[in-house]
């Protein structure tokens, strides 16, 4: 912690009495606020215009969200439920002040163009800060050597790529031209890892025997289809020399192929999110079409992965914890059920909402003594921030950074309902699970959410985040 007072004595706010949780350190302090920025920590601070009194909270950095979908032009008909304005007013509300989104470009697009765009989806919509990671489909001559440079010099410093899905996959070679970007101008790749061909070849079998039930989506996408893609981004990561993140691992096969990786010394982080903690296959196979909730990509495994994935928390397998909220409603023409007909498994929207269930679902870790304080923090906000270059501004608490703060009560423990929920989507999957939940929560130093209500601050407050290098250790 750096430690420090401020010259004036004038506070805008001050926390009082906060039992300070970071990645590293546990201390108590009064946190004096001026402007955006945490000003002192330290004690007996003089009164200042808004107090809050943290005695028997938990008081941790804001959470940083490093994956989640909001307001992503999709193909085909489907649309987002959440905008900017909606994502981020439910992230908030649960323990989120900087989200980062994808800016995806559409093959044949410029990437410039499609992060032009993206600013205009955000502008004057969110609620809390946000930065850009990129979606690269088409690395053209001009992307990979133009585009891509500018682009990460300019703040956009993290890339996903896929090795699924038709609209968006890369073939080895191309990941490999972006891996060279990447390690020549110092940007961070992630990486969706399933095998395209698989999936197709399964997924074509399972259609010719007029097998379309949402289950049938985990069937086409089985765990060797993760783990395969898997060793593959991580000799194609070896072969150029440069660290990648897989993104959303789902289960244990993928992490024996990572722990493999990490054995050897290798660069290779890892994401996980809470549908792989908290879902298994046998959620897609709800009462007729429900299970289309719980189709994201990988799908969910069973209770053993559970386990290796709480283990993969607890162990440090995985650097980042992250929602991968895709907001896609269940009762809408452009959500699960496109054009207002249930679809065939392998048509259905990919994606579960998260945003705002995310830290209260991996603060139950901490509860039930999965994880300790200090790693909830370091993967739902200091790693996070760090890996896309948002430190030290975001992901800890001292002096000089921004005051993103949330104040968690631990024995307040309520049942997720998505009637209480602030996305646009009109489910999740997570209903009736108790978890904590914040209690306030605090942006740039201003309060957005007090004693657990949400202050319906303007939308537009906001502000874009431009990305450092990513720091990956
Ligand atoms: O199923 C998922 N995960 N949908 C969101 C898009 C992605 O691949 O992250
Ligand atoms: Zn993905
Ligand atoms: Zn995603």
């Amino acid at each position: 912690m750096q430690r420090a007072s401020s010259n004036s004595n004038t506070f805008d706010l001050v926390i009082r009495h906060a039992d300070v949780v970071t990645a590293s350190e546990r201390f108590t302090c009064d946190i004096g606020v001026r402007g955006h920025r945490i000003v002192s920590l330290g004690e007996d601070l003089p009164e200042a215009a808004v107090e809050i009194d943290a005695e028997g909270l938990l008081t941790l950095p804001g959470g940083v969200d490093g994956h989640c979908h909001l307001d992503q032009p999709m193909p085909d008909g489907m649309r987002m439920a959440d905008d900017f304005f909606t994502g981020t007013r439910s992230a908030v509300c649960g323990g989120t002040t900087t989200v980062i989104p994808f800016a995806a470009q559409i093959k044949g697009q410029s990437l410039v163009a499609a992060v032009e765009d993206y600013h205009r989806r955000a502008t004057g919509r969110a609620v809390v800060d946000y930065s850009f990671h990129l979606i690269v489909t088409d690395p053209s001559p001009t992307v990979l050597n133009e585009e891509l440079p500018r682009l990460i010099g300019q703040g956009y410093t993290s890339f996903k790529v896929y090795m699924t899905y038709d609209d968006l996959k890369l073939n080895d070679r191309q990941m490999l031209d972006v891996l060279d970007v990447a390690k020549r101008h110092g940007a961070l790749v992630m990486v969706h890892a399933e095998n395209a061909e698989c999936v197709a070849w399964l997924t074509d079998r399972l259609v010719e025997q007029s097998l379309s039930a949402p289950r049938y989506h985990a069937a086409a996408r089985p765990p060797v289809v993760e783990r395969e893609a898997t060793h593959r981004a991580i000799a194609l990561s070896e072969l150029v020399g440069v660290p990648i993140l897989i993104v959303h691992v789902s289960g244990r096969e993928a992490i024996e192929q990572i722990r493999w990786a990490q054995g050897r010394g290798l660069n290779i982080l890892a994401e996980t999110c809470p549908q792989y903690l908290y879902l298994t296959a046998d959620d897609l196979s709800g009462e007729g079409y429900d299970g289309a909730k719980c189709v994201c990509s990988p799908p969910p495994r069973d209770k053993a992965d559970q386990q290796a994935v709480w283990q993969g928390l607890a162990g440090g397998v995985f650097s980042v914890f992250s929602s991968d909220h895709a907001p896609f409603s269940y009762h809408d023409d452009h959500g699960k059920k496109l054009g207002g007909v249930e679809q065939p498994f392998q048509k259905i929207p990919n994606g579960v909402p998260g945003i705002e269930t995310r830290m209260p679902l991996l603060f139950n870790g901490v509860h039930e003594g999965h994880l300790s304080l200090h790693q909830f923090v370091a993967l739902t906000s200091y790693k996070p921030a760090r890996l896309y270059g948002l430190y030290p501004r975001k992901g800890t608490m001292s002096v000089g950074a921004d005051a993103d703060i949330v104040m968690w009560d631990p024995s307040l423990r309520k049942r997720i309902e998505n009637a209480n929920l602030h996305h646009a989507v009109d489910y999740t999957p997570y209903e009736g699970i108790e978890v904590s939940w914040p209690v306030h929560c605090i942006s740039r130093g201003e309060v957005l959410v007090k004693h657990g209500r949400y202050l319906n601050p303007p939308p537009g407050r906001g502000q874009f985040l431009s990305a450092c290098r990513p720091l990956l250790d």
